[in-house]
């Protein structure tokens, strides 16, 4: 019995690519664009750049309807972690920062117990986890996609007390930077069951309420068919955010498509 309707957002994972001044260009851009289709009601549009770009990101947006997250973060406060970064260092250039996400899993070497530290620190600092979880191709042909999805949810958000602002993203990872996205229904699945499920025995009914994002390929062609899924709330876009024109487009039609559900 959901308690209410979370909200739509549409975030941009720039992933490592802009520079500062493509990053500003780019966050000028998408802030135009919504401020000249007069905001998109009831969906929050995120941006996510690199570390290095977070500051004048945050300034180029500052006052519009856009929101800023980071792509990744260190769960201490301060250290010797040579290269990386803490909380208290995005604090305040950011709502939103993306953690657990595929990459960061597969490339870096993240286990599930270090994404729950982070996730544990964000709200910590007052930052909004955009969590991500995805199962494997493997993992999907071999029948445990939903068991995987399961796992990544509880174990990443054990310990978890307060909820509010977290965003839950499902990017299967056989779907991201392919051009090869999940069809809506495969997406839903998921999205409406296992990862429903495992929020539900963490958190209740409370857990109806946190915004769920596909995330995978997405683009102006097939956003629609995600967003018009009751289970997606709205999308993680890698590729196609690295322009405003699509990523505004995405946006746009992820309103649209909410305001008709
Ligand atoms: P993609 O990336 O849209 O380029 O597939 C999505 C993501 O990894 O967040």
């Amino acid at each position: 019995m959901p308690t209410a309707m979370p909200r739509s957002m549409v975030a941009g994972n720039w992933k490592m690519n802009t520079t500062l001044a493509e990053a500003v260009q780019l966050a000028a851009g998408v802030r135009d664009g919504v401020a000249a289709l007069n905001g998109l009601a009831g969906v929050d549009v995120v941006l996510c750049p690199p570390h290095i770009s977070l500051q004048a990101v945050a300034e180029a947006v500052k006052g519009s309807a856009v929101k800023v997250g980071a792509q990744n973060m260190h769960y201490e406060a301060s250290g010797a972690f040579t290269g990386e970064v803490s909380p208290a260092m995005v604090q305040g250039m950011c709502d939103y920062v993306i953690l657990g996400h595929s990459e960061r899993r597969q490339l870096f070497g993240e286990t599930d117990d270090l994404v729950n530290r982070k996730v544990k620190a964000a709200f910590e600092y007052g930052i909004k986890p955009i969590f991500c979880v995805g199962e494997t191709l493997e993992q999907r042909e071999s029948g445990r996609a939903s068991e995987i999805i399961g796992g990544q949810v509880r174990a990443g958000l054990d310990g978890v007390g307060d909820i509010s602002g977290l965003v839950v993203a499902y990017e299967p990872v056989w779907a991201i930077g392919t051009g090869q996205a999940a069809t809506p229904e495969v997406a839903a699945e998921i999205m409406g069951g296992a990862l429903r499920d495992a929020l539900g025995s963490l958190f209740g009914p409370a857990a109806a309420a946190i915004p769920l994002l596909y995330g995978g390929s997405v683009n102006a062609g097939n956003v629609e068919s995600f967003a018009a899924q009751d289970s997606i709330h709205g999308s993680l876009v890698g590729g196609a955010s690295l322009q405003a024109e699509p990523f505004l487009e995405i946006a746009r039609l992820t309103a649209q498509a909410k305001a008709s559900l």
